[in-house]
């Protein structure tokens, strides 16, 4: 059974594979009420959330699964100090899978070399998110006929928005797609994932205003300046109430544009534009709970014991650049690399 930390592990065919699973339960929930009675699902999430934390544990209730887990680490032992590999063997000894969100960047993958379960990657600080992008895909497979031939503009914290950098890098590999980053300069997205994208080949460009491009777009990916990663109120407020989508933004656009955003929202699309038919981020949210319970079941199904990561990687002496990688607070972790990057948050060693 493998753990799912990065959308990259997955072949476009077994991606296939996940929507037509997810495509069946939506149309046959009550054929899958049953399908994981036997099984315990463990949802750790150590940052808040809504729809992540509630559509697994949705997902794993609708097919039948037991949840157990916390919702912050205040009432679990992670208060007292305990480590996150001791609390991973703990609760994969008495659990079939593990959906984790954590703050720090590669905790998930550090998570997998010490369970025995598989771990689902919720979220790692700033880094990936990719059930989003699972959700993401979803969404445009449902709604746009493919992830593929589209012109998708994200809008927003690019530097900080994990569920950008997952989505970017799921969608250069589906052909036809092209890319239009908007942003202040501050909040541009980070080298790696610009690596990603010269890589590819793909077509992309760097705006500051929306307005410019907006008319050019058939999806345009909204997100949140992510408060909780500045460093101050003070730099936040800089890059706060930059990018507002209101209803004479999306005059300009595409009558067959979809707007998306991964949610929480809180001043970015004003309550008028919400209204207009052509913002789906409610549906995107519900089919969410759809690919999780495909997910679930997919690596539910392949039995207990999980395999680490199959992805290169090496022992270095080097260390990682990025304060927020999970190597800078688990000090016992092993210092791995792949191809000068470090394997768990994808930044430069040093
Ligand atoms: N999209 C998303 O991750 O939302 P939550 O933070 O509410 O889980």
């Amino acid at each position: 059974m493998r753990s799912l930390i990065d959308f990259d592990q997955m072949t476009l065919e077994e991606w296939g594979e996940l929507y037509d699973l997810a495509k069946d339960i939506m149309d046959n929930p009550k054929k899958y009420a049953d399908s994981c009675k036997d099984k315990l699902v463990a949802t750790l999430f150590y940052e808040p959330s809504t729809r992540t934390q509630f559509s697994f544990q949705a997902a794993a209730l609708k097919l039948g699964a037991k949840v157990i887990g916390f919702s912050g680490t205040a009432g679990s032992s992670v208060s007292k100090g305990e480590n996150l590999k001791d609390t991973i063997r703990i609760v994969a000894a008495y659990s079939d899978l593990i959906v984790m969100r954590n703050p720090s960047e590669g905790a998930a993958y550090a998570a997998s070399l010490y369970s025995r379960v598989p771990i689902i990657n919720a979220g790692d600080g700033g880094h990936l998110h990719p059930t989003q992008t699972l959700t993401d895909l979803t969404t445009l497979t449902a709604l746009k006929g493919g992830a593929g031939g589209h012109t998708v503009g994200f809008c927003g914290d690019l530097k900080n928005g994990r569920t950008v950098h997952s989505l970017i890098k799921a969608l250069v590999r589906f052909p036809g797609n092209s890319f239009v980053l908007i942003s202040t300069p501050a909040l541009r997205i980070p080298d790696y994932v610009k690596k990603v994208l010269e890589d590819s080949g793909a077509s992309y460009r760097e705006e500051n205003s929306l307005e410019a491009c907006i008319g050019d777009l058939d999806v345009l990916y909204m997100t949140r300046i992510q408060k909780e990663r500045f460093e101050s109120e003070e730099a936040y407020k800089k890059e706060a109430g930059v990018y507002i989508l209101d209803a004479k933004k999306l005059a300009m656009a595409k009558q067959s544009l979809i707007v998306l955003h991964p949610l929480p929202k809180v001043d970015e699309i004003t309550d008028e534009a919400d209204e207009d038919p052509r913002c789906r981020y409610f549906d995107q949210a519900e089919f969410g709970m759809y690919i999780r319970m495909a997910l679930l079941l997919t690596l539910l199904k392949e039995g207990k014991e999980a395999s680490q990561p199959a992805w290169p990687r090496s022992n270095t002496d080097k260390s990682c650049g990025n304060p927020r990688c999970i190597t800078k607070t688990e000090g016992y972790l092993p210092k791995l690399e792949d191809n000068g990057r470090c394997v768990y948050c994808d930044h430069a060693l040093i």
